[in-house]
C-alpha cells in the first residue's frame, strides 16, 4: 500500500487502474506477466505509450524500464509513436494474402492516401501491416481497436473508412 501512494500516473492511468495494477503486481510471483496490461490500459487512455508511461509501468511492476521497452517494442500492437485515432492493422500473413490481402492494402492505401506506417493528415487513420490477426476464416481481415473486420472486398474498404469518419465527427 506504500508503495501506491508514492506512483504517480501522471494522468496515463486513472486511480482505480492504478490501485488495481499496484495490488495484483503485489500478488504475482512474476509481475512482468503484467506488462501488456498495463501498457495496453495506458494506451487505451492516451493513444499511444509515451516514455514516461514504458517508466511507470515498470515503477508499477517493479521492473527495470529496458524490460519493459523490450516487451513494448516486440509487441506490434503496442505503439510508441503517436498514431491516428483509428490504427488499422492490415493482415499480412498468408491465408490474408492468398485471399486478396495485397489488393485489400493497396485499397486502403489508395483510399487514405497514405503508405504503411503513415497518418492520414486529419490524424484519423494510420495504416500497419500486421502478422495474422487470428481470425483466418475471416480472410482478407483487418483491425481496428481490437475488432476485426473481414472477409472484406476492396469495396468495402470505402464504406469502412466513411463510417469510421462519421464516427469520429458524431
Ligand atoms: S492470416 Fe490473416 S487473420 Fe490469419
Amino acid at each position: 500500500m506504500a508503495q501506491e501512494e508514492k506512483i504517480d500516473s501522471i494522468g496515463l492511468l486513472d486511480e482505480n487502474e492504478l490501485a488495481y495494477f499496484v495490488a495484483h503486481a503485489n500478488e504475482l510471483e512474476h509481475p512482468r506477466e503484467m506488462v501488456i496490461d498495463v501498457l495496453r490500459a495506458i494506451q487505451k487512455n492516451h493513444g499511444w505509450v509515451p516514455d514516461e508511461g514504458v517508466e511507470l509501468t515498470a515503477t508499477i511492476l517493479r521492473l527495470e524500464p529496458i524490460e519493459v521497452e523490450e516487451v513494448a517494442t516486440f509487441y506490434d500492437k503496442i505503439f510508441r509513436r503517436p498514431v491516428g485515432r483509428y490504427p488499422i492493422h492490415v493482415c499480412d500473413s498468408i491465408c490474408c494474402w492468398s485471399n486478396g490481402g495485397q489488393e485489400l492494402a493497396e485499397q486502403f492505401k489508395q483510399q487514405l492516401g497514405i503508405e504503411f506506417g503513415q497518418t492520414t493528415e486529419d490524424g484519423l487513420f494510420t495504416l500497419l501491416p500486421s502478422c495474422c490477426l487470428g481470425v483466418c476464416g475471416c480472410a482478407p481481415a483487418v483491425m481496428i481497436h481490437q475488432q476485426h473486420y473481414g472477409p472484406l472486398s476492396r469495396e468495402d474498404v470505402g464504406e469502412l473508412i466513411n463510417r469510421l469518419r462519421r464516427e469520429a465527427s458524431a
